[in-house]
């Protein structure tokens, strides 16, 4: 697996065009380091997007949440590779068989291009639902098992994930807020200390960044924040 070092702060690139992306980019990097591509931009502009973050410097977080029979998310993955990203997730529902036909033709496809292979992250429960009791630590599981990564996972849900899982593994964790701000669609945020202090090792931040009055100081609040809170 790529070695972790301090939590980062991954900007997602949710916004309508690629000016839009290009001009939060230019802003943002370096220190903003990672960004997430989801499917919005993605369908849009496809691998031009993931271009402009490389030829700045930037890494690149593929979060088109795979979902499908296990060959095709296989060959998904392994274009996926292609394209050189850090990291990219797939839905843990997807069933052992789908999740470990992934994590092969990743493996293979890094192999044969001499490169890193990315973190495969897992999507548990999306943190716009409520999870049952129990759901997300299974699901966690279950992703683990079948050779992931890590997971995405709520702050509340790390806490508990750090606790009972035994083994070395990659948090990753939406629905951050400033503590000062409203909720938007997510039903379990928290502050980036929270997201640390539950052993976070990549927070995702979206809307509180984009739509701030000064897109900068914001990030630059948050980035003092994930120092502060001893990253
Ligand atoms: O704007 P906001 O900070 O809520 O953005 C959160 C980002 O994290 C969105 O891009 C969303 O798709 C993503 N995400 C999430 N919950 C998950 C997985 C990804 O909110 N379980």
């Amino acid at each position: 697996m790529q070695s972790l070092n301090k939590a980062q702060i991954i900007l997602a690139l949710d916004v309508d065009t690629f000016k839009e992306a290009k001009d939060f980019v230019d802003k943002l990097y370096p220190k903003i380091k990672i960004f997430k591509v989801g499917s919005h931009l993605f369908t849009a502009y496809g691998p031009k997007i993931i271009e402009l973050l490389h030829k700045k410097g930037a890494q690149v977080f593929l979060d088109l949440k795979y979902f499908d029979i296990p060959n095709t998310v296989a060959s998904a993955v392994a274009a996926a590779v292609e394209l050189k990203v850090k990291m990219l997730t797939l839905h843990i529902s997807g069933g052992q068989e789908m999740l470990g036909a992934a994590v092969s033709a990743a493996s293979r496809q890094a192999k044969a291009l001499k490169i890193t292979r990315p973190l495969l992250i897992g999507v548990t429960v999306l943190t716009s639902q409520m999870a049952k009791a129990g759901e997300v630590l299974a699901l966690a599981k279950q992703g683990l098992a079948s050779g992931l990564d890590g997971v995405v996972c709520s702050a509340q849900e790390a806490l508990v994930l750090r606790r009972k899982i035994k083994k070395n593994f990659v948090m990753v964790t939406p629905g951050i807020r400033p503590d000062n701000s409203g909720k938007d669609d997510q039903k379990r945020t928290a502050t980036v200390s929270e997201a640390i202090k539950a052993g976070s090792n990549f927070l995702v931040i979206g809307r509180p960044i984009l739509k701030a009055a000064d897109p900068e100081l914001q990030t630059e609040e948050l980035l003092g924040e994930l120092y502060g809170a001893g990253s």
